[in-house]
């Protein structure tokens, strides 16, 4: 049985990640830190998956306790995910972002590079192609991050590369993730956001359960089809699945591997509202303010090179999307505490 060390593991993406590793035979080792993410999504995904996991509570940037745990456990890949995502606070704190996030990374190849461990999936981000002139985005598109974590994305990616490039058993999957929404079908686990959202979707969640008063749109006034922005949204189960598919081609890639995982459709902001409100069965209160600084009209993955390449594409529509996070939002108000 293959064992793959998750940094990240007890995050919201990391969590649906170990479920779908579990339910295909994988073993699932979880290094976490708990700065953004609660224990107990560990013991749901147990509990979803009928297995255990094995949870080490560290940080990645204690390189030691890495190879440790990269040698006690025999670990065979890793899915690398732990690491800061908020846009905003890497512009006001960008220091946190290139030491979490890049000498974070950086500590994590230093340590599987010592043990001989040479098999990686890196989440990254649609982020680092900035504003993209055409959709749908390919991954040959330009690469232009607007952000500091965005940058860091980048500086990550291209370190894979210089390593791969210098050392043929590398091999590496670098997947840029675009718009991550939903959770698990049980309810189980989700987005669990410490502070009030800053995405769409947990915050369309959060007002339809009447725990934040009213939506505010950012913008009408864009390029698109009703004016509001554009995002190529996709069902954290079905991004968790593209892990998998990525995993099983290390061993066959050819040093690394970029891929989209998006589902190449486009959906406004007005169109998630309404089917929320579907999913929801009542109505969601919303009103149409400034444009958010920093934001971009519209960006959709081009995800072919995923199918042909790993067999991946997104199976759930915009309804599961929304009908997962409301359930996952209903059953767990208070989240994971
Ligand atoms: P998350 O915050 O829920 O998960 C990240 C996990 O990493 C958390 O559990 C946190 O405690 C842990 N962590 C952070 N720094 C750490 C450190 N130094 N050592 C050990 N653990 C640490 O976020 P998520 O949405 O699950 O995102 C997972 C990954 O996917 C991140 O790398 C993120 O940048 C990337 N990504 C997310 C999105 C998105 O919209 N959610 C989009 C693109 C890419
Ligand atoms: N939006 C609103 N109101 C809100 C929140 C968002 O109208 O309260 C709009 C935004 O203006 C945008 C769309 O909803 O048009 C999606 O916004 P999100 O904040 O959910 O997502 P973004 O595409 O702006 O950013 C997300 C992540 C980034 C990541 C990027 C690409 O937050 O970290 O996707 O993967 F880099």
């Amino acid at each position: 049985m293959q064992r793959i060390l998750v940094t990240g593991g007890s995050g919201y993406i990391g969590s649906h990640i170990c479920v779908e590793l579990l339910t295909s035979g994988f073993q699932a080792v979880v290094v976490d830190n708990l700065s953004n993410s609660n224990r107990e999504a560990i013991r749901r995904v147990e509990t979803i998956a009928e297995q255990s996991v094995d949870f080490i509570q560290g940080d990645i940037l204690d390189e030691s306790l890495l190879r440790r745990v990269l040698e006690d456990y025999n670990i065979d890949a890793v899915v690398h995910l732990a690491g800061l995502k908020a846009v905003g606070e890497s512009v006001s704190h960008p220091l946190r972002y290139y030491d979490n996030n890049v000498a974070g990374s950086r500590s994590l190849l230093q340590a599987m590079d010592a043990v001989g461990l040479k098999k990686i999936v890196f989440s990254s981000s649609a982020t680092v192609y900035g504003n993209p002139s055409i959709n749908p985005v390919a991954e040959s598109a330009a690469l232009n991050p607007t952000n500091p974590y965005g940058r860091s994305k980048l500086f990550v990616e291209e370190m894979l590369a210089d390593l791969a490039s210098s050392d043929d058993d590398w091999h590496v999957a670098v997947l840029r993730y675009f718009n991550p929404v939903g959770a698990h079908h049980s309810g189980l686990i989700g987005e669990d956001p410490l502070d009030t959202p800053n995405n769409l979707m947990p915050y369309v969640s959060k007002v339809a359960a009447g725990k934040l008063e009213r939506l505010s749109v950012f913008g009408d006034d864009y390029s698109t089809r009703d004016g509001t922005g554009v995002r190529d949204y996709i069902h954290v189960v079905d991004l968790a699945k593209g892990h998998l598919a990525a995993l099983n081609s290390l061993s066959t890639g050819t040093g690394v591997d970029v891929y989209n995982l998006g589902t190449g459709t486009g959906y406004s902001v007005l169109e998630v509202i309404r089917e929320f409100v579907e999913a929801a069965g009542h109505d969601i209160p919303y009103g149409v303010v400034a444009r958010r600084p920093g934001d971009i009209a519209e960006c959709y993955a081009d995800p072919g090179k995923a199918e042909r390449e790993l067999g991946w594409r997104a199976q759930l529509g915009l309804a599961a999307m929304c009908e997962d996070a409301w359930r996952w939002q209903r059953n767990n108000p208070e989240g994971f505490q």
